[in-house]
This record gives structure tokens, C-alpha cells and sequence, in this order.
């Protein structure tokens, strides 16, 4: 059997040093096609790094050039050409573009603009960029174990890494505007202050809290968080640090998505089971409310008017549910029920959330006034990779999001007509 050159391997690793023990214990993934080429050990050694292989067979495929785009974002081969070529070629001859998962994407009146940031280190899964009172933006980076923080004027990057295996899952501003993260992988949350690095860190009380996931604090700056395979939803006080776990009343619901709302109550989506979950701020105790049959749900937002909107990831459509009657409105998403939306925003009104199964990830606008959809490809330089896993609004009523495969963060900024500009 051939072996790796040892020039590439060392690049590799470089790269890749805190995030070895990712792939550690991913051992199931798809065969990659075996051409008597060196590609497929090259990709069984570097590509399995942080990743299966799965990855690779179920993507939309991509030309040489698209592959060297990609892998470079995840990747620093600058080093080994030669390898680099044997590679990308192996790619290309047997994962070449395809329309698979292409969106059916809806064509409207509305104007975005996409403007693309790219951060510092390769693979690091970026994710869940959130906007500063001062214009700049915090994001994770959940596979390099880091949370970043950047000024889209200056285009200055800095991150900061976190307690071994923290594995941030998100980062959150409370209303003191300092960030929290979640340490996914080893059950705590943690601060991070920007002048000095230094990080507090909060171990969960409950061993079994081992997966603290999404974030939201209340008007009272309490910090409210999901913990997904643990079931559990939290409660922090920043001031003195106490902490409170409940369950969800149904096991396997997989509290993901966290909203609070204007009364100050907190709601969150289950993504392992059809339910929301309405979470009593002062007892902690929940209300499950029963989504459709089949349903699992990833994210959720509260508009102003208290609507609760929701992504129907498992069925593929959007949905509402009006708090006060109980009622639940759904509708089929553009690309159909496969197409697994994820993340929501709601602004002035519109709902925005994106097809994360399709490639290009397509972000779609939905009007509630008049039920229209509108949707576009998202960019990832000069290629298509998604995911975005959540999004956000800025100051300005612009949208935050990511490509969590190409270490992007994006901004959409919404060109509003003279007749809606606020
Ligand atoms: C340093 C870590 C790292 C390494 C090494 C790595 N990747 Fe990735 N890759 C990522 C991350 C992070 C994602 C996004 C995963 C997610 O969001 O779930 C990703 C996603 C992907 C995707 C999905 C793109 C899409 O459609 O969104 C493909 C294809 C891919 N990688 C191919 C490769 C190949 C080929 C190699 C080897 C040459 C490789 N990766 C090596 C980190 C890595």
C-alpha cells in the first residue's frame, strides 16, 4: 500500500492538530471509490480528519478547481502541489458536479446583497455569527475549539481558544455585551473577556448536562440554554453563577432552538420529537406543545405581533404556531419536504430561513402578508457549500449567517424598497 508523503501528512496535521480526536470514533463511513490512483489514500487520510467520508459521496460534486476551493478552506496544501493535483483530479473524475440536492429556487421582487468574511483557521466549522453594539461580530468555531472575534471595518480577526474540548457549539452577547459559548463536548458554559483572553468556565452541576447547545438570555440578562442529548433545558445566573437544569416532560426532545419572548418566556424547539417546549421562567416548569405527527424542528424566532415561527426541518416546511389560540399554520417549503430547513430570523416582520439539505443552500424570504416565497443560492466564494445552523439579525435589519463548510461568515444585507425602508 502506498504511503502518505511525509510532506503532506505534516501539512495535514498541522492544520489539523486540535481537531485529531474529532475523527476519532467516526470509524463508519462510505468506501471511496478505489482507481489505483493515490486519491483515494489521500483522501482516506486527510479528508477523514474532522470528517466522514459521507461528506464527500453525498455532496453536490464539484470540477478540480471547485474541489481546490473547497479543500482549502479546510486545509492548508500549499506546500505539497503534486499532492494537492492527485487529489483534486481524484475528486473531480469521481464526485463531479451534480444536481442532487440543487434547490428550486424562487424568483420575487426583493433585493439582497451577500458580503463574505473568511476566518482565520481552516475547518473550524464557523458558525453563529452574532453583531456587537459596536457594529463588530463574534462567532465559534466549534471544530477549532475557539470563539473569534472580528471588525468588518478593519477586517481585523481575532481567536480565542477555549479549554480543551470545549467544543463551542455557539456564541451569545448578553446585555452587557460580553460573549458566552457553549462547551458542547465537555458539559459547561464559559465567558471569555476580550481585553485579557481569560476564560470563566461553568461546570454543568447534573454530570448527565453534558451537551449545553444554544443560548438566550432575558431581559434580566439570566442566561436560558438547551442541552440536546442530555434533554435537559438550563438556567444561569451570571451574577453568582448558580445553575438549574429541568427535563423536558417527553424523553428524546432534543431541546435545540431558544426564543424568549416579550412576557420574558422562554421557548424552545425540540428537534428529536414533534413539540415546542414553553419553559416557565420563575418555576422552570414546561408546557409541551404538539407540533404535526413526523415533525422535528431545529429552530424557532418570535416576531413582534408574538407570533412563534418555526423551521419544519423533518417535513420540509415552515411553520407558525399562534401562542395565544394554539393554532399551527404550515407551509411547504420551496424545495420540497427533503429540503431540511434550519436556522430563522424574523425582521420587520418577514421570515427568513434557509434549505439546508440543498445545494446551493438556498436562503429563502417568506412574506406572512401576502404567503410568498422568495430564494436565492447562497455563495461560498466561488463555489456552493453550506450549512448555516443559525442566524441572526443586525442593528441595521440586515441578516447574519455562515457556511460552516467553507469557515465563512456572511452578511445579507436586505435593499429595501423606498415604501418599506424604516
Ligand atoms: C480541519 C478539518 C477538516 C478537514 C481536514 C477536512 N474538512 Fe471537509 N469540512 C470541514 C467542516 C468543518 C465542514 C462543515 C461540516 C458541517 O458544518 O457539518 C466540512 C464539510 C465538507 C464537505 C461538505 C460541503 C458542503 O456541501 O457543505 C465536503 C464535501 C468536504 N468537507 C470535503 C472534504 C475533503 C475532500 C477533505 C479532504 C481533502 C476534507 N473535507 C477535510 C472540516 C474539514
Amino acid at each position: 500500500m502506498p504511503r502518505l508523503p511525509k510532506t503532506l501528512f505534516a501539512a495535514a496535521l498541522f492544520a489539523c492538530l486540535p481537531l485529531a480526536a474529532q475523527a476519532q470514533g467516526q470509524a463508519q463511513s462510505p468506501a471511496l471509490p478505489d482507481d489505483g490512483t493515490q486519491g483515494k489514500l489521500l483522501a482516506e487520510n486527510l479528508c477523514t480528519m474532522c470528517h466522514r467520508t459521507n461528506l464527500i459521496t453525498g455532496s453536490s460534486g464539484y470540477t478540480k478547481d471547485g474541489w481546490r476551493s473547497l479543500i482549502g478552506t479546510m486545509l492548508d496544501l500549499s506546500g505539497a502541489p503534486q499532492e494537492t493535483a492527485t487529489l483534486t483530479e481524484y475528486l473531480a473524475k469521481h464526485f463531479p458536479p451534480n444536481t442532487l440536492r440543487a434547490p428550486k429556487l424562487v424568483s420575487g421582487p426583493n433585493e439582497i446583497a451577500f458580503t463574505e468574511w473568511v476566518m482565520p483557521t481552516r475547518g473550524q466549522r464557523t458558525r453563529d455569527p452574532m453583531q456587537a453594539d459596536d457594529g463588530t461580530i463574534w462567532w465559534a468555531g466549534q471544530y477549532g475549539n475557539l470563539i473569534g472575534h472580528f471588525d468588518p471595518k478593519t477586517g481585523e480577526k481575532r481567536e480565542f481558544q477555549l479549554p480543551d474540548m470545549s467544543r463551542p457549539h455557539t456564541v451569545e452577547l448578553d446585555n452587557r455585551g460580553r460573549p458566552w459559548y457553549t462547551g458542547n463536548m465537555n458539559g459547561t458554559v464559559g465567558r471569555v473577556d476580550p481585553d485579557t483572553g481569560k476564560v470563566t468556565v461553568y461546570k454543568m452541576p447534573d454530570p448527565a448536562a453534558k451537551d449545553p447547545h444554544t443560548i438566550k438570555f432575558d431581559k434580566n440578562n439570566i442566561m436560558w440554554f438547551s442541552l440536546q442529548n442530555a434533554n435537559m433545558i438550563g438556567r444561569l445566573d451570571p451574577e453568582t453563577g448558580d445553575i438549574k437544569l429541568v427535563h423536558a416532560p417527553s424523553p428524546k426532545s432534543g431541546p435545540y432552538g431558544v426564543k424568549i419572548d416579550a412576557d420574558g418566556t422562554p421557548w424552545v424547539s425540540c428537534n428529536g420529537r414533534n413539540c415546542l417546549l414553553k419553559v416557565d421562567p420563575a418555576t422552570m416548569a414546561i408546557t409541551e406543545i404538539k407540533l404535526p405527527e413526523g415533525s422535528t424542528v431545529r429552530r424557532l424566532d418570535i416576531a413582534a405581533d408574538g407570533m412563534i415561527w418555526y423551521v419544519n426541518s423533518s417535513l420540509g416546511r415552515l411553520g407558525r404556531l399562534n401562542a395565544k389560540t394554539g393554532e399551527i399554520k404550515e407551509w411547504p417549503s420551496p424545495s420540497g419536504p427533503k429540503s431540511h430547513p434550519y436556522a430563522i430570523v424574523v425582521v420587520d416582520g418577514i421570515v427568513w430561513y434557509n434549505e439546508s439539505f440543498q445545494r446551493p443552500d438556498a436562503l429563502v424570504r417568506f412574506d406572512p402578508k401576502t404567503e410568498t416565497f422568495q430564494s436565492w443560492a447562497i455563495p461560498s466564494g466561488d463555489i456552493h457549500a453550506g450549512h448555516i445552523r443559525h442566524m441572526r439579525s443586525t442593528r441595521e435589519g440586515n441578516l447574519l449567517i455562515h457556511q460552516s463548510s467553507t469557515n465563512r461568515v456572511i452578511q445579507v444585507t436586505v435593499k429595501r424598497r423606498a415604501a418599506e425602508a424604516r
